[in-house]
């Protein structure tokens, strides 16, 4: 494999950006402060930041069984035109990936057609905690303590009671309680009004089920994700149940609310839904403060023809993993937090979290997943010219500062914005080691289960 350096770039680093020459050889990092050393291949990176490559873990690729909305083709290059070298994906295709056989044929079929590298989740269900008690090489098990697209669903306590008590993977669950959404959709029957998605998914069935998830992680010490956190109304749950908790949220949920409905209708219909402005405020609070950790997109793609619709025929879920870097980016641009905050929350965060092994900085001996990035770039996005197989995006129109313009995995580039994508390149399975404990330790120094 070649030798590498990227030479003179802005390097982001978790708590600095410096300047300075990175060496890469047999696709890891060598050297993060490389003086004018040989190589095979020299990239001049004046103006450019060089950032580790982006970990989103949490992604609906649809891939096997409803490839019509997209597949580990298509999103593996929005992936990488996004910037994103790693992905985790989520156990509702067709069928469910509920077996470890199930996630082993996806991990085969990424194989073969997968840009950049991936994980897959195995879900739970009522009755598979044997299954998920034995299963390994995995990042972790997915619950849909409510249910969104597809049949997976976990909300008997004495079922969750068992896989809290049983297994010893980390944990992750969709966050909305089955109850409360099922009662008012009786409330707000007959309605089409997109506006009552919100009103349905209300802040109290993401509180609801957040409160007990947290709750039954912290009485069985088990190391637990909140996907997709959508109200302020959660974070003090968030506070309260670490460290055996971690959380994420959504470019969707920092960036959109209520207001926008008028404007998106069903492009941005979403479970969790989307909240008001003061919930993006103090979303973004947050992850400045900690309380959250990470950023993922909750990328699910639907086609504009099953969007469009009218509510609540049109399914739940919006394409973001192409975008969710550049809008990041644009927020450095417009000041609110810094490229190596920026950094934490997509790349390292993840990465300890799920116990990635060698991803997610910039430091000797770790893989070269990098991502140049211009953050005096402008560029507007456009539904026809987006990579997901859904075409669509519910950013259409808008004008961002800062954008990925090179994606490097293993050292190989796999995108670059004016040559185009290498599709003779294949991602690798990802390697996890969950025996480090988890993001955060116990007070009293022990990892959590
Ligand atoms: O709106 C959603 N759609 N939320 C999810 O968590 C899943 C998703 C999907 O798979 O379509």
């Amino acid at each position: 494999m070649p030798r590498l350096l990227f030479r003179n770039a802005a390097v982001v680093f978790p708590d600095q950006v410096r300047t300075g020459s990175v060496l890469v050889d047999d696709g890891k990092i060598l050297d993060v402060d490389a003086g004018a050393v040989s190589a095979d291949e020299v990239i001049d990176c004046t103006g450019l930041h060089l950032m580790p490559g982006v970990i989103d873990d949490q992604v609906h690729f649809r891939d096997p069984g409803l490839t019509h909305k997209e597949d580990l083709a298509t999103a593996s290059r929005a992936c990488a035109a996004g910037g994103v070298t790693s992905f985790l994906e989520m156990p509702n295709t067709k069928p469910p990936a509920v077996t470890l056989q199930g996630v082993r044929e996806k991990e085969q079929n990424a194989a073969r057609k997968s840009l950049v590298n991936y994980g897959f989740y195995i879900g739970a269900t009522p009755d598979n905690v044997a299954e998920l008690a034995t299963a390994a090489d995995v990042p972790g098990i997915k619950i849909f303590i409510g249910s969104s697209t597809g049949n997976l669903l976990v909300d008997e306590q004495e079922a969750l009671e068992r896989i809290f008590a049983e297994t010893t993977l980390p944990i992750c669950a969709h966050c909305e309680d089955e109850q409360t959404v099922r009662a008012n959709a009786l409330k707000f029957a007959g309605t089409t009004d997109i506006h009552d998605h919100s009103n349905i998914r209300n802040v109290e069935a993401a509180v609801v089920a957040t409160k007990r998830a947290t709750e039954l992680a912290k009485r069985h010490k088990h190391r637990f994700h909140v996907l997709h956190v959508s109200t302020a109304a959660e974070l003090p749950l968030l506070a309260d149940a670490a460290p055996y908790v971690t959380a994420e949220v959504c470019p969707h949920h920092l960036f959109f609310n209520v207001d926008d409905y008028d404007r998106l209708g069903t492009r941005i219909q979403m479970n969790p839904s989307i909240k008001t402005a003061d919930d993006n405020r103090q979303l973004f609070a947050a992850l400045l403060a900690g309380t959250i950790q990470v950023i993922a997109t909750d990328h699910a793609p639907h086609t504009l023809e099953e969007k469009s619709q009218a509510y609540p025929q049109s399914p739940s879920g919006l394409p973001a993993v192409e975008n969710s870097l550049a809008l990041m980016l644009n927020q450095v641009a417009a000041g609110r937090c810094t490229i190596s905050q920026v950094a934490a929350w997509m790349c390292d965060a993840p990465a300890r979290v799920w116990g990635i092994v060698g991803k997610g900085r910039i430091e000797p001996g770790y893989d070269a997943d990098l991502v140049l990035v211009d953050l005096a770039k402008q560029k507007t996005i456009h539904d026809a010219q987006q990579h997901t197989k859904s075409k669509w995006s519910p950013w259409d129109s808008e004008t961002l500062t800062g954008w990925p313009v090179q994606t490097f995995l293993g050292g190989r580039r796999v995108y670059d914005d004016t040559a185009g994508f290498d599709e003779s390149i294949r991602g690798d399975k990802l390697d996890f080691d969950h025996s480090r404990g988890g993001f955060w330790k116990t007070p009293d120094g022990i990892g959590t289960r």
